[in-house]
């Protein structure tokens, strides 16, 4: 399972890359917003961070576009910017036909705002190279996601779409199990996530214990 940083924090996507080797980038308008930079100014920077690299970056169109022919317009352009990016196209009827379009021209796209089995099917039948269903917006208003992941896992593989199931809104370790336990293909989690995940105090614990008794050993 590959992990992918949700982030639009230049600083966190470097460490991540350079501390954990994140395979891919997943962003949204709100990440752009938190990250104090201009949309421009983020994808100025994060191309020359990922450029000669297999990481991909997951860029998102302007949430107000509703036509398919606006969306393809403006993925045309993003998609122009860097081999490594990935369009983010909206779960909606225009959008997904966009997709459809996009996937003809061989421009890779992430179908996201993915919220039951239904709308993945439609988007693996549209081309889409990701289709992010949010975990952690339905867990948050009382949703169950065991049966909700591994259904769309499922699905994907009794058909052999090409898609690749990317579980997004992460917010805890337990999640990550749970998607890797359904097998899906990719997690993106935020940085805090991944940061409390790596580590355990029991790890702690034992450096502890087993550098003290290093310490009182007779040495040679
Ligand atoms: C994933 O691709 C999305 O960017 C993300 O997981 C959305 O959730 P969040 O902004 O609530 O974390």
């Amino acid at each position: 399972m590959k992990f992918f940083l949700d982030s639009a924090k230049i600083d966190e996507i470097t460490y991540a890359i350079n501390n954990w080797h994140i395979e891919g980038i997943t962003t949204n308008p709100r990440h752009i917003m938190n990250s104090g930079i201009t949309r421009g100014e983020f994808i100025k920077e994060i191309k020359k961070l990922v450029s000669g690299t297999s990481i991909t970056v997951s860029v998102e169109v302007n949430p107000h576009l509703e036509t398919k022919n606006d969306i393809l317009k403006e993925a045309k352009i993003l998609a122009a910017e860097s081999e490594n990016f990935v369009i983010k196209v909206p779960a909606f009827e225009q959008g997904l036909n966009a997709v459809y379009d996009l996937n003809q021209l061989g421009i890779k796209t992430n179908v996201t705002l993915v919220f039951n089995a239904v709308q993945a099917i439609q988007a693996s039948k549209m081309g889409a190279y990701y289709i992010s269903p949010f975990v952690g917006w339905r867990e948050e208003r009382g949703e169950m996601n065991i049966n909700f992941v591994s259904d769309i896992v499922k699905i994907i593989k009794n058909y052999g779409f090409k898609t690749e199931v990317l579980i997004a809104a992460i917010r805890t370790a337990k999640q990550i199990t749970e998607a890797a336990i359904a097998g899906a293909d990719i997690v993106t989690a935020g940085f805090d996530v991944y940061k409390t995940a790596f580590e355990n105090p029991f790890t702690d614990m034992g450096l502890k214990i087993f550098g003290d008794s290093w310490d009182k050993t007779k040495s040679d």
